[in-house]
């Protein structure tokens, strides 16, 4: 059966159906693949391998977890080495020009290993070839990919691999055009006490500047009581840090019509019972309800920490933007947000260079940055996207003035994320134990509940544990400390 269930129909001029599907009518492809890949085990005593690369945000490492999931259910094992792979699948992702160049120079380097391995398929998906444009740059400028789909056809990788494999063809997928909601991919989790569920796809948003809404489609929620479910899941099997995914997910539940938001969803989330801490991303702050911070001020379960891009502090920029907010109202739920949660961390991101941005408008994005004081802040040069409105806007600012701006963006912050973390030295803080540091091996790295990165030695075996860290020292960048207990 190819639909399970219909899950919210609407009708109407512009609106788009809805469809709630299992993963039922992919298990026979990925059935069919597990036996082909079976068979090549017991007659070589090797594994078909799969290696699974993945560019951009938060959703895009979800799905590559679903990617890598999939594979594992087809009957590949996974390598972290493309020139060992029999699949390769590059997730790719759109939001600047740089990611997509960087995606493409390296999908060039296979094709050296596709001369060495002529049965290497290459499949390339994600954000980028979500773009009409992209995609026939694939089919004409790299023939050696095999496989291409966007992130609406996703859940079809099964069916499409198993096409290609059979037919023998290059295989060009086409983007879905219905909204959809798939349950029950298989997943692989690259932690076992960090985890990501989403609770919708797609952004309604279309902010001028922002390639999403044409690559991810429409929003779509999944049903509460399916993300509920995950989440206890995760939680009963050890996990300790669950970041809810969205591109907005503030406008969770808008598509499924019942008045349920995403201020319920997190309220009822955090009801499991455990030893766990809740995040989600990101916030647009026109739907930032103040019924969303009361929840996440009396549910100990939730991370005292709020994602909230600004992306400018000049009017005349975020009018420009399509972000249809202000800086008061902006301001505003700062102020909120603090009243309500005394030394919440408030992190943000901001977009330099803008079609036309004013070194007043930029004084603006200063200004904001001094009043609401970040605790941390993600910034990126404006790189146009193509079928975006801001890409036809008239921009006279030279690139100089731009990477100036952008040096003394980062000049400031990096003031305040100082003056914000040195009073936590001589304080005791809660961290989650997540990781080597990348340039000392004798480093543990964690985060506190607030999402301060902690530099400790420690047991690489405590990783994934809640320890007590003494902090010694602070940076702008970090917090270095020791484990404060036995
Ligand atoms: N949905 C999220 C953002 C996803 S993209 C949200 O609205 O918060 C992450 C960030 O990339 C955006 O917040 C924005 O700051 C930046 N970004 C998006 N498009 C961009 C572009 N064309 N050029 C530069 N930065 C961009
Ligand atoms: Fe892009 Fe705006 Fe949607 Fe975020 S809210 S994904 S910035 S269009
Ligand atoms: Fe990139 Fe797509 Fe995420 S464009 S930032 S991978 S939604």
């Amino acid at each position: 059966m190819l639909f399970a269930a219909k899950f919210a129909e609407k009708s109407g001029e512009g609106k788009m159906q809805i469809l709630m599907e299992q993963n039922t009518n992919q298990q026979q492809y990925i059935k069919q693949l597990r036996l082909w890949n079976d068979k090549y085990a017991a007659e070589t005593g090797a594994r078909r391998r799969a290696f699974v690369l993945t560019f951009g945000c938060q959703q895009n490492e979800a799905d590559s977890e679903k990617l890598k999931g999939t594979a594992l259910a087809m009957g590949y094992e996974l390598t972290e080495q493309p020139a060992q792979a029999d699949l390769i699948v590059v997730n790719t992702c759109a939001i600047r020009e740089h990611a997509e160049l960087k995606a493409l120079s390296i999908i060039g380097q296979y094709k050296h290993i596709k001369q060495k391995h002529p049965d290497l398929v290459i499949a390339v998906c994600g954000c980028m070839p979500a773009q009409e444009s992209r995609k026939n740059e694939l089919k004409n400028k790299y023939p050696y990919v095999d496989l291409v789909f966007g992130t609406t056809s996703a859940h079809r990788f099964p069916e499409l691999l198993h096409e290609k494999l059979e037919r023998g063809k290059r295989l060009f997928c086409p983007e879905a055009t219905e909204g959809i909601v798939v349950e029950g991919i298989p997943v692989k989790r690259e932690s076992s006490y960090r985890a990501w569920v989403s609770v919708m796809y797609g952004c309604n948003n279309f902010c001028s500047y922002c390639i999403v809404p044409y690559v991810r489609g429409r929003e779509r929620s999944r049903r509460a009581e399916d993300v509920i479910a995950e989440v206890r899941e995760l939680v009963e099997s050890g996990y300790r840090d669950i970041t809810l995914l969205g591109q907005n997910v503030n406008s969770y539940g808008k598509d499924l019509g019942n008045g349920y938001d995403f201020a319920d969803l997190l309220r009822d989330v955090s009801t499991i019972e455990g030893d766990y801490l809740l995040h989600f991303m990101s916030s647009h702050p026109k739907d930032a309800t103040e019924k969303l911070i009361d929840v996440m001020a009396t549910c100990p379960h939730i991370a005292p920490h709020f994602h909230l891009p600004m992306q400018s502090g000049s009017d005349r920029v975020l009018k420009a933007m399509n972000r249809r907010y202000d800086t008061e109202k902006y301001y505003s739920i700062v102020e909120y947000m603090r009243s309500k949660i005394p030394g919440i961390a408030i992190t943000s991101d901001i977009i330099v260079g803008f079609p036309g941005e004013t070194e007043e408008d930029f004084e603006g994005t200063l200004e904001m940055l001094r009043r609401v004081r970040f605790d941390m802040l993600y910034s990126f040069i404006f790189s146009p996207r193509k079928g975006t409105p801001a890409d036809t806007m008239p921009d006279p600012v030279p690139d100089a003035v731009k990477s100036e701006r952008f040096s003394r963006l980062l000049a400031l912050q990096n003031e305040i994320s100082l003056e914000k973390n040195l009073p936590l030295e001589g304080k005791t803080l809660r961290v989650l134990c997540d990781g080597v540091s990348k340039t000392n091996a004798e480093l543990c790295q964690g985060r506190t509940d607030q999402g301060k990165i902690v530099f400790f030695p420690c047991d690489p075996a405590r990783m994934g544990d809640y320890v007590c860290v003494h902090i010694d020292r602070a940076d702008s960048y970090a917090l270095y400390g020791t484990i404060a207990e036995a």
